[in-house]
Parts: C-alpha cells; sequence; structure tokens
C-alpha cells in the first residue's frame, strides 16, 4: 500500500517542485543525493574511491520537457568526464535517455548522447545508459545497440529482472559483446509486461545472473539483496569465475556496511552517486522500495 503510494507520489509535480525548492527538501535528500553540483559529486566520489570502490556519477533528472535542459544536463555529463580523468578519479557515467531529451526530440537525444559517448571514448570511458519505464525499453536498448557498434566497450545497458522481456534482450546483448548492469527495476509495470511477485522477480534475477556470469563479459551485479549478492558468490566460486570478471554495484547510502563487508571479501564493488536539484523522484522511488527509510530520514531530521 504504501509502496504504491509513494511510486505514485514520485510523479506529483506540484509536492516535486515543493519538495525540491524546500530547505527541509534539500536536507532529507542528503542521505541519497551526493549534493547539488558537479563539485559535490566529485568530492563524494573521491571518498567513495578512498574506500576502494570505483563510481558511476548520475546527474538526477529525467522527463526534460525542453532541448535547453537537455543540453544544459550533457553539458554537466561532458564537465564530469573531464574533472574524472582530470583528477584521477575511478568513476564513469551514468545518464536516462528521456533526461537527454527523449521526449521532447529523440534526434536531440540522439546528439547529445552520441556526443557523450565519443568524449568517454577519447578519454578510456564508459557510458552507462540507465533503464526507465517500459515505454523506453525498446529506444533505449537500440541505441545501446547502436552506440556499442560505433564505440565497442564505451557504452552499456541495463537490464530490469521483472521485465518478462529481459532473458530475451540479455541473450541479444550478449552476442553484441555489451555490458550490462542487472537490477530488478524501479517502475511500475503492469503484469503482461512484467513480474509483479518478489519470488518471480527474483527467480529471474537469479537466471540472469547466471547467464551474465557465464557470458565471459564485464558486467554488473546491481542489487543490495543479501541473498541475491551470496547466489552470485557461490555461483561465481562453483564456476570458476575470476572476482576480477564482474563487479557488484550499490547505490549511495544504501547497506555501506554491506558494501564494505562484499569489498573486504575480496569482490569489486562500484557505488552509484546520484547528485543534482532534481532529486525527488529518485528519493521518492528508494522510500518506495524500503518505506521504513520513511522513519529512518525523518527521525535524522528531527535529532539535527
Ligand atoms: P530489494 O528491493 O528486494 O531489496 C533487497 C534488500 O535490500 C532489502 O531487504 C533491503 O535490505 C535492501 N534495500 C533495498 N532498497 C533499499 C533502500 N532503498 N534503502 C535501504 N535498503 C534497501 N532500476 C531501474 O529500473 N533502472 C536502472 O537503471 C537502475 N539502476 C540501478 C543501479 C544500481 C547500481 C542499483 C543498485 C540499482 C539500480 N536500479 C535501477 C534500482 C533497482 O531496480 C531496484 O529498484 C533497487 O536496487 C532495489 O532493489 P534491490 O535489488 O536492492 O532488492
Amino acid at each position: 500500500m504504501l509502496r504504491a503510494l509513494l511510486i505514485s507520489l514520485s510523479g506529483n509535480r506540484r509536492l516535486r517542485t515543493f519538495a525540491e525548492n524546500s530547505p527541509i527538501g534539500q536536507r532529507v535528500s542528503r542521505r541519497f543525493v551526493a549534493g547539488t553540483t558537479v563539485e559535490d559529486a566529485l568530492n563524494a566520489t573521491r571518498a567513495v574511491n578512498q574506500r576502494g570502490m570505483s563510481v558511476s556519477v548520475d546527474n538526477l533528472g529525467e522527463n526534460v520537457t525542453n532541448a535547453e535542459e537537455a543540453h544544459q544536463s550533457a553539458g554537466l555529463y561532458h564537465q564530469l568526464l573531464d574533472e574524472i580523468t582530470a583528477r584521477g578519479l575511478n568513476a564513469n557515467i551514468s545518464l536516462k535517455l528521456t533526461h537527454m531529451g527523449l521526449d521532447v526530440d529523440p534526434r536531440v537525444a540522439r546528439e547529445l548522447v552520441w556526443g557523450l559517448v565519443q568524449h568517454a571514448a577519447q578519454l578510456n570511458n564508459f557510458v552507462r545508459v540507465d533503464m526507465e519505464g517500459s515505454a523506453y525499453t525498446q529506444v533505449t536498448l537500440d541505441t545501446v545497440h547502436e552506440l556499442h557498434r560505433a564505440y565497442p566497450g564505451r557504452v552499456g545497458a541495463v537490464i530490469q529482472a521483472y521485465m518478462r522481456r529481459s532473458q530475451a534482450d540479455v541473450e541479444r546483448l550478449i552476442a553484441e559483446g555489451i555490458r550490462i548492469r542487472l537490477c530488478k527495476g524501479a517502475y511500475k509495470e503492469p503484469p503482461d509486461l512484467a513480474f509483479q511477485k518478489k519470488s518471480e522477480v527474483d527467480a529471474n534475477y537469479v537466471r540472469l545472473m547466471e547467464i551474465l556470469l557465464k557470458s565471459g563479459i564485464y558486467h554488473g551485479i546491481a542489487t543490495h539483496d543479501e541473498r541475491i549478492i551470496e547466489q552470485t558468490k557461490q555461483f561465481a566460486r562453483a564456476e570458476r569465475i575470476s572476482p576480477e570478471a564482474f563487479e557488484f554495484q550499490m547505490l549511495y547510502g544504501i547497506r555501506r556496511d554491506l558494501q564494505e563487508k562484499i569489498l573486504r571479501q575480496g569482490w569489486r564493488m562500484r557505488v552509484y552517486i546520484p547528485f543534482g536539484t532534481e532529486w525527488y523522484p529518485y528519493l521518492m522511488r528508494r522510500l518506495a522500495e524500503r518505506p521504513a527509510n520513511l522513519f529512518f530520514i525523518l527521525r535524522n531530521l528531527f535529532r539535527g
């Protein structure tokens, strides 16, 4: 119930404007968001690197309504790519096609993403194209396939285990040698497109994880689910897959204890660091995943 309410509130424009502009909202968001500027993101990246983990930086925002906003966000990503190299940080970038203007003009989004992948390729870096709601699944995968043909190894996809189509998508991506981040999926999808039961999503996740690990391509296993993480480690050991052959990925501010533990055990860990002024939908999805976070945040807020 609470989860459905939080997901529906994540799309509420008025609440979003209010939250993003209020000092309390900004304070609340700090638990899961590195800050609002490129400098904040780079500082958080350095701190995470110092803990022995790599990073993927995400400029928060989605479904921009004009080309200017899309250009602005692409500009921040160009700046990030340059600064990551200049400061010798271990980080790549994650972006969303709707943040690059896909809903405004697909040609704008295409031009901006191509520019970023080209820039990343020049700097020996990498662009992960996040996966959004099901209306964007096909166009997102098509874009990644096309970019990978031009810049092999410089761009990767995200696959959501809740989507029924995902195994077929995984097989196509692997056939091309494309790197995949596997996650469970964060949007509300109808039963004909997506598994609804947690047990079904988890089972599909494990099935896909095994396909990824056996593919010989460097993939990301993105989850905070301890049971699945354990199954991944066991599978890697049983199949003699090296800990350097893939990485675990987690979100900034979530299960830091588990991040450290996995690293200490000799596995790789990448932390996804979001930053920016448009943090509201992202924060609401994180709260929907674990409504207990709401109480955690409120407690910290009132403790001051
Ligand atoms: P699940 O939700 O089943 O949670 C398992 C356990 O993890 C919980 O019991 C709890 O202990 C812990 N946990 C999970 N969420 C928590 C939270 N918010 N706070 C505290 N503890 C929490 N989605 C998408 O649709 N497109 C994308 O591109 C991405 N990208 C992405 C990158 C990375 C690096 C990660 C880790 C995740 C994503 N996601 C995503 C989000 C993903 O789809 C999913 O919504 C969340 O990761 C939560 O699912 P879990 O796999 O953690 O499992």
